[in-house]
């Protein structure tokens, strides 16, 4: 197994760490245009191992070329939002970068599964798919694992209970338009609107939807990067160990939900091909009309990032 991850930044480099750490990849290859930083970081991480006691090989480089035949990629490089920016305000310069990222990966890793990280994350995952020209099977986004770990945490911290217990859904775009589904959300079993009241569990999916802002603004000089890493390894170890897990990843629809050609995430099963099968739920008219809204919004922006890069 040999993983490529794009990036070196604060994502990129916690990825690449995590996976390391896990014993994902015989090879990981951090790649970064900043020269220096990805054979910097590569290497203080590679000599972690020992300590770590794994066998990852971890390889830092500006040579897309060291990335021949990796077969998850793994793209983070992108800016990152500071204070007061929604994840759109990326689009033109993320777009550029995504584009030229994946075309220069996919050169040398043409059957590779592709985890898009970068934001505005549903577009980047269309642009992705586009310059690739790889199925949806191949070509997806981590998004709703994120989103979905940061409102189970919120429900654990509501509850005083393990967040372990949790397991909840979130749906939809990675913007504020996201889609939380209480209905779908219970604490060891428990429905969990049996044990949070309607209001408060609204605050909570609020939260949610606006939970890498509230980063971004504790951090004022960048996102947030532990548990969007760790969202990824997830996704990363799903397919590594083909253990069939429904985790909510961004994938463009085919006539699920009703949507064609929209990016927006939703749960598929994740296993060692891929996305292997896509879960169509049977939303209320509430939730249905939210994920309208929310998959309105992702395909106006894919539109102008088609225009932006003539695609
Ligand atoms: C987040 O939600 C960076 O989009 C990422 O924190």
């Amino acid at each position: 197994m040999k993983i490529t991850v794009i990036g070196a930044g604060n994502v990129g480099a916690t990825v690449a760490q995590v996976i390391a750490n896990k014993e994902l990849a015989n090879e990981v290859v951090l790649i970064d245009i900043l020269d220096g930083v990805p054979q910097g970081k590569g290497l203080d991480m590679y000599e972690s191992m020992h300590v770590l006691e794994s066998d990852t090989k971890i390889i830092g480089t500006n040579d897309y070329e060291l990335t021949k035949d990796s077969d998850i990629v793994i793209q983070t490089a992108g800016l990152a939002r500071k204070p007061g920016m929604t994840r759109d305000d990326l689009l033109i310069k993320n777009a550029a970068i995504v584009k030229n990222c994946i075309g220069s990966a996919y050169k040398y890793s043409p059957n590779a599964f592709y985890i898009i990280i970068s934001n505005p994350l549903d577009v980047m995952t269309y642009v992705a798919q586009k310059v690739t020209g790889l199925g949806r099977d191949r070509v997806f986004g981590m998004a709703g694992v994120l989103d979905t770990a940061r409102y189970c945490s919120f429900i654990s911290m509501e509850l005083g209970v393990s967040i372990q217990d949790v397991r909840g859904l979130i749906l939809g775009g990675h913007g504020d338009t996201m889609v939380p589904l209480t209905r779908f959300t219970t604490v060891a079993g428990i429905p969990v609107e049996d044990l949070i009241p309607a209001d408060r569990l609204e605050e909570i999916c609020n939260r949610a939807a606006n939970g890498g802002g509230e980063i971004v603004k504790y951090l004022q000089t960048g996102s947030a990067f532990y548990a969007p890493a760790s969202s990824a390894v997830q996704m990363v170890e799903a397919i590594v160990r083909d253990q069939k897990r429904i985790l909510p990843c961004s994938i463009q629809l085919e006539g699920e939900y009703g949507y064609k050609g929209a990016v927006v995430g939703v749960p598929v099963v994740l296993g060692k091909n891929g996305v292997e099968k896509v879960i169509e739920l049977k939303l209320n008219d509430k939730e249905k009309g939210m994920l309208d809204t929310s998959v309105k919004h992702v395909t106006e922006t894919i539109e102008e990032a088609k225009k932006l890069l003539n695609m």
